[in-house]
């Protein structure tokens, strides 16, 4: 991969416009709310154009049962909507609604190169000790639609948590070698925006591995539909060690569940990790597992309440999703139109 393109952040004459898609591949945790829904409405309130999609497409590289696909894709729906996302303001949508990229994926699927697709950690780690053999193919080519659902919008900057940086750096080298191949500057290079305090929130059960969705203890997350009793008995129950917090964020170093606490603190406070660790130097977790628990249910509990509010009405989350893929479609359209016509293809259909 031409990685250089990751280092320097090209400025290009595109318009600012952000996108980004979140998997309805199971309900919704802390993570995906601090790293993604959290940052996305930020980014609304900032004034620049956002668009954002639940990635039904994707989540069918491995198996969902159809029902939960419509109920978990209305569900996260409804929770961009309660952490604040105001679909007059945003487009928000479903993915396969707009045929756009599926169509665009199929191109850069001939522009991408095998080894690139070989290099991918995340497919690695989704079949590690696993038959790899007897994955899907829509899971190996998955980062290539990736790049299809930015660059169908030329959106020029994608928030993310930490996991999907190799994704976005791959979506950069497609941009650029579709560029390269056709003598255009047609596709612009992405910007990856992964900031603040909570860009890989931790399972509470093992502060190296990533809180998920898919993690099989349900111990080791925060879901955006748990109570608040359930919240506070994860937190309290969260695996740490005997110190008390540093009275330093160097004191952090190598304490990788205690690190996890504070930065979710932080994220959920918008303080920085710094503010955090000043606040509670020399705190015991007896102090600040409370406190964190706290926090969480006041900020948490709204946005539950709010999702089984809308959920209770799933026939006015699917207007919203059909009047979002309708907006999403008339940007789409054009951009889909004139790849075809720089790849050389005939487009004579009338109507
Ligand atoms: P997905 O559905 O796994 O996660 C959605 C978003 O949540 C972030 N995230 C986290 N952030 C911090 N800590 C965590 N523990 C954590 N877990 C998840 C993810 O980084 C992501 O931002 N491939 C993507 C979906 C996608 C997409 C796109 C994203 C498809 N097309 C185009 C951006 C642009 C995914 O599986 O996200």
């Amino acid at each position: 991969m031409t990685t250089a393109s990751s280092a320097v952040q090209t400025p290009t004459p595109f318009k600012p416009r952000i996108f980004s898609g979140i998997q309805p591949s199971g309900g919704l945790t802390l993570g995906n709310y601090l790293g993604a829904l959290k940052r996305f409405v930020e980014k609304q309130d900032e004034g620049i154009e956002t668009i954002y999609c639940m990635v039904d497409l994707h989540a069918i590289t491995v198996w969902q049962d159809p029902e939960k696909l419509r109920y978990q894709t209305r569900e996260g729906a409804a929770a961009f909507i309660a952490a604040g996302l105001d679909p007059a303001r945003s487009i928000l949508f479903n993915q396969s609604q707009v045929s756009a990229h599926a169509e665009l994926a199929w191109i850069f699927n001939c522009v991408t190169r095998l080894g690139w697709m070989n290099r991918m950690t995340q497919f690695k780690d989704k079949t590690a000790g696993k038959n790899a053999e007897a994955a899907s193919l829509g899971l190996y080519a998955y980062p290539s639609l990736m790049a299809a659902d930015i660059m169908v919008y030329h959106a020029t900057m994608v928030p993310v948590g930490e996991d999907q940086k190799q994704h976005l750096e791959l979506t950069r080298d497609i941009a650029i070698k579709f560029n390269n191949d056709y003598g255009v500057d047609f596709f612009p290079v992405v910007e990856p925006l992964i900031e603040g305090a909570a860009t890989r929130v931790m399972s509470l059960r093992d502060g190296t591995k990533k809180m998920s969705k898919s993690d099989p203890s349900d111990q080791s997350r925060i879901n955006l539909t748990d109570s608040a009793d359930n919240i506070a008995a994860k937190i309290r129950k969260a695996k740490t060690d005997p110190e008390p917090l540093p009275e330093t964020v160097e004191g952090l170093k190598d304490r990788p569940e205690a690190r996890n606490l504070v930065n979710i603190y932080a994220a959920l406070a918008g303080h920085t990790v710094d503010q955090v660790i000043r606040d509670y130097a020399g705190a015991q977790f007896g102090t600040f597992k409370p406190a964190l628990a706290d926090l969480a249910v006041a900020k948490l509990s709204p946005i539950t309440a709010e999702m089984n509010r809308l959920m209770a009405d799933p026939g006015e989350i699917d207007r919203i999703l059909g009047q979002g893929a309708d907006r999403a479609d008339a940007i789409a359209q054009p951009i889909l139109e004139r790849t075809k016509d720089i790849v050389g293809m005939i487009r004579s259909r009338k109507g």
